[in-house]
């Protein structure tokens, strides 16, 4: 973390996993761990679409500041879009957060920067707060395009949000490589690559976006190497995949934003 003063910004990316009663235990599990309103951080959890409700219930029963955020939505407010989830159904289940362009929606089910694009403004539009996420493969990394994927992505990503919606922006630099796979970037390659997306804001806004704008780092990030890679300048945080699975480990992580942040 920078001087610059961005409050560090942790996500649990809880993915495909887990059950009813497990995602109720794994939630009650990390606020044991952090507390209710953890300071000097924002902390968000995004499990499955069918287990929201319940996840948000504990969150307002514990009267938690941690967000209740959904790994997708769709960008059509209504309609016949069979299988979607719109912003305004997210929101009236308390959703406050959302992934967008997560590298296995892009990858796997095989979004493009213009669905991106859409679903970020349907997110901001709604109130909500947009994680874009961007990164290279490892083709395009070892071809030498990490930078140039990510200045696209960015830029697609961002077409048409204003600068004054940047504030509700989280951008997650993750490197399609490191997630999942128990290999993570260096802290140095993580700060290089976030500081070149940082001046990629700079660009589309101004310094000031710029430099409030919260860049986070996923992909392998694990309680043993969180400490180094948030302590980097331009890395203001982190997207836990499976890490965050584990209310211990994500807790841990959790400690260590406050911990570079103070
Ligand atoms: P990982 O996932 O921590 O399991 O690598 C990160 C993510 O996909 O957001």
């Amino acid at each position: 973390m920078s001087d610059a003063g961005r409050r560090p910004f942790v996500g649990g990316n809880w993915k495909m996993n887990g059950d009813r009663g497990s995602a109720a235990t794994l939630i009650r599990g990390v606020l044991g761990a952090i507390g209710a309103d953890p300071e000097g951080i924002d902390v968000a959890v995004f499990p499955a679409f069918p287990y929201l409700l319940e996840v948000g219930s504990i969150l307002s029963g514990d009267q938690s500041t941690v967000m209740l955020g959904a790994q997708d939505v769709y960008h059509q407010p209504n309609g016949a879009f069979t299988g979607e989830v719109s912003v305004e159904m997210l929101r009236d289940c308390g959703v406050s957060a959302v992934l967008v362009g997560h590298s296995e929606r892009r990858h796997v089910i095989g979004e493009d920067d213009r669905t991106v694009n859409r679903k970020v403004l349907a997110t901001l539009n709604g109130g909500m707060t947009a994680v874009l996420c961007i990164g290279e493969t490892l083709e395009q990394r070892e071809a030498g395009e990490t930078d140039a994927v990510n200045e696209r992505q960015t830029r697609l990503g961002l077409a048409e949000v204003s600068a004054d919606d940047m504030d509700r922006v989280v951008i997650a630099y993750e490197p399609v490589w490191a997630i999942g796979t128990g290999r993570t970037a260096t802290p140095e390659d993580a700060q290089d690559a976030h500081a070149k997306i940082r001046s990629v804001v700079a660009g589309l806004y101004n310094a000031d976006v710029a430099e409030r704008v919260r860049i986070i780092y996923g992909g392998s990030m694990k309680p043993d190497n969180a400490q180094a890679l948030m302590a980097m300048p331009d890395i203001d945080g982190g997207l836990i995949g499976g890490a965050s699975l584990k209310a211990a480990d994500f807790a841990a992580i959790v400690r260590a934003g406050v911990g570079v942040a103070s």
